[in-house]
């Protein structure tokens, strides 16, 4: 079994559809370490030996958020600015992330067509998501696909949210071809590359 590590980082869940689902989804899970970003540093006092523990004691980092900006919300950067520190995830004996893996789990309001450079968005969603993907290649860590569920705000997240339960369920239990994870574009709840299964 893989020690899965969960942020779920939302600053307003109670306006919120998909985080949520997925949230719900999430907490009915066994042996997966669930953090609430937000509910746990309101006041963006992050505790950085304890965020480094928690890391340290995984070898699976999910991150779950709503795109914001074309980004991550604020106290996620705030938590990777503090948290991912010289030394620690980078530069001189900075490898202790090295060999874990980075998974993103991004809900987006617009629709799937508009990322693409003929639609408004201009840019692919992995364009957006580089700047993550590079962080987990400077640290030495496995970066996969990020599972998205596009034009959140128009669509029924079920399917979606069962789909993160699964796929959370699959990097536990090491049934995930991570291969395949890392290859692809992006993934969805139906095009999950699980190991005896597709
Ligand atoms: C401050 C803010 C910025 C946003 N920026 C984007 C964006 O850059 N691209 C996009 O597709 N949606 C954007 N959205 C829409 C959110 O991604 C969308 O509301 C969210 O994914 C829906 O998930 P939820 O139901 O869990 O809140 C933004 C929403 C807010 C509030």
């Amino acid at each position: 079994m893989a020690r899965l590590l969960h942020y779920a980082a939302h600053p307003a869940p109670s306006s919120s559809q998909a985080n949520r689902a997925m949230l719900r989804v999430v907490r009915g899970l066994e042996g997966i370490t669930q953090v609430d970003l937000y509910a746990e540093y309101p006041r963006y006092d992050i505790d950085i030996a304890e965020e480094q523990a928690r890391l340290l004691a995984h070898d699976v980092i999910v991150l779950q958020f709503p795109l914001f900006w074309y980004s991550c919300p604020a106290l996620v950067k705030e938590w990777l600015d503090l948290v991912w520190e010289h030394g620690f995830a980078y530069g001189q004996g900075g490898d202790k992330l090295k060999g874990k893996t980075l998974l993103l789990a991004v809900t987006t309001g617009g629709p799937q067509e508009a990322y693409s450079a003929e639609g408004y968005q201009h840019f692919e969603l992995r364009t957006f998501l580089t700047p993550f993907e590079q962080t987990a290649r400077l640290a030495q860590m496995r970066f996969l696909a990020p599972y998205v569920f596009h034009g959140a705000l128009k669509r029924d997240p079920a399917a979606h949210a069962l789909g993160f339960g699964t796929l959370l369920g699959a990097l536990r239990d090491e049934r995930l071809d991570l291969r395949a994870a890392e290859t692809t574009d992006i993934l969805t709840h139906d095009t999950l590359p699980l190991i005896g299964i597709n």
